[in-house]
């Protein structure tokens, strides 16, 4: 199967949710936000098979290789076609999911395509609605830029909703601390490349969204 290397994510065509929503039934909840083929999950859901591991993923192609892959394995993954920043309130209940990783998101390099990025503060409004008080955000990156955007976007978070568990506007020191890998993640160790990670805390006070169901 051809699988398209990037989608324009401001496209009319992404504006309103087609995608099938995840089975959540009262277990514990992981997302992978843009979970490509969801190595990751996969291997989060090996290592602890009691959760739900739901990656959102605005490439349907491989949407539909997540799920088919979990179906044969009868892994406890579920891959949603969505546009992340457009969609993950409607998907998920407010306060309902337990941890959030943000692995490598698409850097869009040139400046004329900057509001394709995933990371932004639309974003943070939408993770800030779903994720539970307490409840763990992981954003890591290997290019220096997406990295500080999503600083930007968390630490600079104007209502106060994330803390970072580092200390503020500080990168995190110990690693990926999930054993782990996504398949970038892999690829940027394997080749050297460096990794900035930044590990946050949903705030429990301010604007908190009402508590998980579970
Ligand atoms: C560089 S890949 C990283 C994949 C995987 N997380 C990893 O670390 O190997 C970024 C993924 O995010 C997806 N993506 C980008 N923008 C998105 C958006 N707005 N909503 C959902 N997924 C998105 C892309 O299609 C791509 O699969």
């Amino acid at each position: 199967m051809r699988i398209r290397q990037h989608v324009n994510p401001t496209h009319l065509h992404f504006a309103s949710f087609r995608g099938e929503r995840p089975p959540l039934d009262g277990r514990l909840v992981e997302v992978e936000i843009g979970c490509a083929e969801a190595q990751f999950l996969f291997e989060r859901a090996a290592a602890d098979p009691s959760r739900l591991y739901v990656g959102l993923e605005i490439r349907r192609d491989l949407v539909e290789l997540v799920n088919a892959r979990a179906r044969t394995l009868g892994a406890p993954v579920h891959a949603t076609f969505c546009q992340a920043q457009l969609h993950t309130t409607e998907i998920f209940a407010p306060g309902s999911v337990e941890r959030i990783y943000v692995n490598f998101p698409d850097p869009w390099f040139k400046a004329r395509h900057r509001n394709r990025r995933m990371v932004d503060a639309t974003l943070a409004d939408a993770i800030a609605t779903v994720l539970r008080p307490g409840g763990e955000l992981f954003v890591q990156s290997d290019v220096w830029d997406i990295a500080l955007d999503a600083m930007a976007s968390f630490d600079g978070d104007a209502e106060e909703r994330f803390v970072n568990r580092e200390g503020e506007w500080t990168f995190w020191r110990g690693g990926n601390p999930y054993g782990v890998r996504s398949w970038r993640e892999q690829h940027a160790e394997e080749t050297g490349l460096p990794i900035w990670r930044i590990l946050y805390r949903r705030a429990s006070s301010g604007s908190d969204p009402s508590p998980a169901r579970t």
